[in-house]
């Protein structure tokens, strides 16, 4: 139906509609992204801190729910694709660390900590093996560019690469290394921003959508089709990056609360109602994302504490999360929210989403 929004995008990755769910751990499973690709868009599979059963699992369920095209997607952080020796960690870290979650604690009758994380399990390298074996449609890569190598092992089975950056730099370092779109990811979105090392704060906020969108596209885009993401969740935002040059738009946050997404009830309703301030912490998984604004956010940087590396960080509050899960406590929990929820109503299936999104941006574009 709205293939006309993006031809170039047809051709690149072999979508109808140029609107991409993002691959979100807890929330994109092959309902979600079966949904979404039913609908002509692209659905994608999260994949980090699977198992390679699990992603294996993902991918023949992805194969019964649809015969559209597919993604899977996996983060290529340094720190996550080699995870750090939580030995090699000073003992004041560690300390900072577990003095916050020690804050916590008492809420859920746990025991004060002050104990180092066992090791992150090594699961990135394993699950890229499973997607080449597997030959998916197109692997989704962010938080670090895929390298020369693994974009032809991927091209040799026939997947597309699509990468998320957020500078120019590795935009151009990823169409360099062959990847067939890019995602211009702005400082709006909600989760973890896409680097592939440690920024400090200042650094790791970047750009916002509205200025590096048209950047990229100018840098890159004779090469390569170049996607947007972070703060779009309607129709006007999607026909705004498409008036910057965008090839099509990659959502997040929107798609958390839709029927499909495997979130909490608690998250989808924080999501659409009330007050959705939203800040960027790596108090919670150790890189800096963005979430909804909470008393363990204040009270990260009220610490001013250095967080862990890797994901050591999640792994060295695991519990107190884990409690804050069950109990619904949505203060002390990762919820992962772009800048713009404040503009999204409702919990609508996700292909209704798809639909009403892209003809609203045609009828905006006049398309
Ligand atoms: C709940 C949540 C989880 C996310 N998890 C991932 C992930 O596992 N991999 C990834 O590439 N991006 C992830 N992202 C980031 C998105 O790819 C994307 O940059 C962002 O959602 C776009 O901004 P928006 O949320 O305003 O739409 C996540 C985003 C959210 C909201």
């Amino acid at each position: 139906m709205t293939s006309q929004l993006s031809p170039r995008l047809f051709d690149a990755i072999g979508i109808e509609v140029p609107i991409v769910q993002s691959g979100m751990g807890g929330v994109a499973g092959p309902e979600l992204a079966s949904a979404v690709s039913n609908a002509g868009g692209l659905g994608v599979l999260a994949a980090l801190r699977l198992e390679p059963d699990q992603v294996r699992a993902g991918i023949a369920q992805m194969r019964e729910l649809t015969d559209r095209p597919f993604g899977v997607n996996i983060w290529l952080h340094d720190d996550v694709r080699t995870p750090p020796d939580p030995d090699s960690i000073s003992e004041d870290v560690v300390r900072g660390a577990q003095s916050v979650f020690n804050e916590f604690r008492p809420r859920f009758g746990l025991a004060s900590s002050l104990e180092r994380p066992p090791a992150g399990a090594d699961l990135v390298n394993a699950a890229l093996e499973v997607m080449i074996e597997e030959q998916i449609p197109v692997f989704s890569a962010a938080i670090g560019v895929p390298e020369a190598a693994l974009v032809e092992r991927f091209h040799s089975v026939g997947t597309k690469v699509v990468a998320m950056v957020a500078t120019l730099d590795d935009a151009t370092a990823a169409v360099a290394n062959g990847c067939d779109a890019v995602v211009a990811q702005g400082t709006e979105s909600g989760g973890h921003r896409s680097y592939g090392q440690k920024h400090d704060r200042a650094g790791a906020t970047g750009q916002s959508t509205l200025a590096l969108v048209p950047q990229m596209v100018d840098a890159v885009g004779a090469q390569a089709p170049v996607l947007a993401a972070g703060g779009i969740v309607d129709g006007r935002g999607m026909a705004a990056m498409l008036a910057l040059g965008a090839d099509g738009v990659l959502l997040g946050s929107r798609f958390v609360a839709t029927k499909e997404s495997q979130a909490s009830d608690l998250w989808k309703r924080r999501m659409t109602e009330g007050d959705r301030t939203t800040t960027m912490t790596d108090g919670f998984t150790g890189q800096w994302a963005r979430v909804l604004s909470s008393d363990f956010t204040e009270a990260w940087d009220a610490a001013g504490h250095a967080a862990l590396p890797g994901l050591l960080q999640a792994a060295a509050g695991r519990d107190v999360i884990a409690a804050a899960k069950r109990e619904n406590d949505d203060q002390v929990q990762p919820l992962y929210a772009g800048a713009a929820v404040a503009s999204m109503t409702g919990i609508p299936g996700a292909g209704e989403v798809v639909a009403e999104i892209a003809a609203e941006a045609a009828t905006i574009l006049g398309r």
